[in-house]
């Protein structure tokens, strides 16, 4: 790389995106068999499947895989396929003691060997066990998440996601559960979903609300598999007990302390996420418990602290968290391909987007929040599908973020138009993530921008 060519704070030099990749109905075709096939992609929670027998089906354009647990600390996955004639075996999620085809009753334990096949003599010696075997698909956990791959080759799941175990294990992601979740069908390709949610540079123009809490000024990083980005504020002046999303900046001519309760209630009721109830009422309680003029970094780490105290009192144990390794975690990790994660110390807001079969335009988008709750009193959620992409339903946040969705997605496709330009400081993940892309795909690799 040209270091001439790299603006001061770059990680990269100015790149230009392709459009291929977002509206072409051969590109998605094309993903089918070289993207999606060798990938590891999040499947489900664990917390999906809790008790021996219990599954998920996870579809992923025309393919579709079981995820079973097998044994209290075991987790299989199956391609979702008779080997008989090839009806699918499952449909959404479920309880099962064995898999049995509807079509002609074919049965398989929980393990994927065959227990029954109809006049099985009827083939002669020809049915063989392995024959007869669903056939795996490789799974591994990490952060609480079943993740697949279909690759018979692929490398492990942790090489696959590094650096995101080593910088983000401390916070602990395996321990929070679902407090909510909700899908929706969008008009638009999945990257361009995705890419709504892998930087913040868009704050300002699409969330001024957010601006008067301070710096909307961003870092990005990119590495392996993973793209991430945090306030660059936040990094400069080094590390504290806070992430991105839960601290209090010092803004000219406000009282941190009132700020920092407008902002947790203001996240609370306009993304309902990245935040808790916990964090709320200890961000409330600082204009008492702290005198005016408490600097900004005092009034965060004391409502971190006071949070942290309040939530041990009922049962939830803040992970510890090293202040040295916290700022360079930033707040936002897109893990290729398809999965974001927002990250916090009792909570995670995350992303997931998949092809909508292979129109270019459409996509299965789905948020879901995680919060650590005291044992036994994790709420009770399932998937919501919510087709209706306003505030009301999503909430002002997503809803601003879901404007611009198909507008990017019609706008691209305009002759004057020459593909995505991302800041080289502040959208590294946007420019990483069409790299590794056109890895896979072998086109569309982002070019310098002259
Ligand atoms: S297709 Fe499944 S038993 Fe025949
Ligand atoms: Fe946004």
């Amino acid at each position: 790389m040209n270091e001439m060519s790299k603006p001061a704070g770059a990680t990269e030099e100015p790149l230009v995106i392709p459009i291929e990749a977002y509206v072409s109905e051969s590109y998605a075709r094309a993903e089918n068999e070289k993207l999606w096939p060798k990938v590891w992609q999040i499947a489900c929670r664990a917390e999906e499947i809790p008790k021996v027998g219990d599954y998920v089906t996870y579809d992923i354009l025309d393919e579709s895989i079981i995820i079973v647990r097998t044994a209290p600390d075991k987790i299989a996955a199956y391609y979702n396929v008779c080997q008989h004639r090839g009806r699918r075996l499952t449909e959404g999620n479920g309880q099962a003691k064995q898999f049995r085809c509807r079509f002609h009753g074919w049965c398989w334990n929980l393990e994927g060997e065959n227990t029954f096949v109809l006049d099985p003599q009827d083939w002669g010696d020809h049915l063989t066990r392995e024959r007869l075997r669903l056939k795996p698909v490789n799974v591994d956990t990490w952060g609480g998440w079943v993740w697949i791959n279909m690759d018979p080759n692929c490398i492990p799941l942790k090489a696959y996601l590094a650096p995101a175990p080593a910088m983000l294990d401390m916070f602990e992601l395996d321990k929070m559960r679902y407090r909510w979740r909700q899908w929706i069908y969008f008009p638009c390709n999945w990257k361009t979903a995705l890419e709504a949610f892998n930087e913040s540079y868009h704050t300002d123009g699409s969330h001024p609300q957010l601006t008067r809490y301070g710096s909307t000024r961003f870092w990005s990083r990119a590495e392996n598999n993973c793209g991430w980005h945090g306030i660059a504020e936040l990094r400069s002046r080094g590390a504290r007990a806070g992430t991105g999303l839960g601290v209090v900046m010092a803004v000219e001519g406000q009282d941190p302390r009132v700020a920092a309760a407008e902002m947790q209630q203001e996240l609370m009721d306009t993304v309902n996420a990245t935040t808790t109830q916990t964090l709320i009422a200890a961000a409330k309680r600082l204009v008492d418990e702290l005198p005016p003029g408490t600097p900004a970094e005092q009034v965060s780490a004391h409502m971190m602290m006071s949070a942290a105290r309040d939530d041990a009192a009922r049962g939830v144990i803040w992970p510890k968290l090293d202040p040295s390794r916290v700022a360079a975690t930033g707040h936002d990790w897109h893990i290729f391909p398809n999965s974001i994660i927002l990250h916090g110390p009792t909570f995670a807001l995350c992303y997931r987007a998949r092809p909508n079969g292979y129109d270019p335009n459409s996509c299965i988008f789905e948020v879901y929040v995680l919060e650590r709750f005291p044992e036994g009193q994790e709420p009770k959620t399932a998937w919501v599908y919510e087709p209706n992409a306003t505030e009301e339903k999503w909430r002002k946040i997503l809803s601003q973020d879901f404007a611009n969705m198909p507008q990017v997605q019609k706008g691209m496709k305009s002759r004057g138009y020459s593909g995505g330009r991302p800041s080289p400081v502040q959208e590294a993940c946007v420019a990483h993530f069409h790299k590794l892309l056109s890895q896979y795909m072998g086109t569309g690799a982002p070019t310098p921008l002259d």
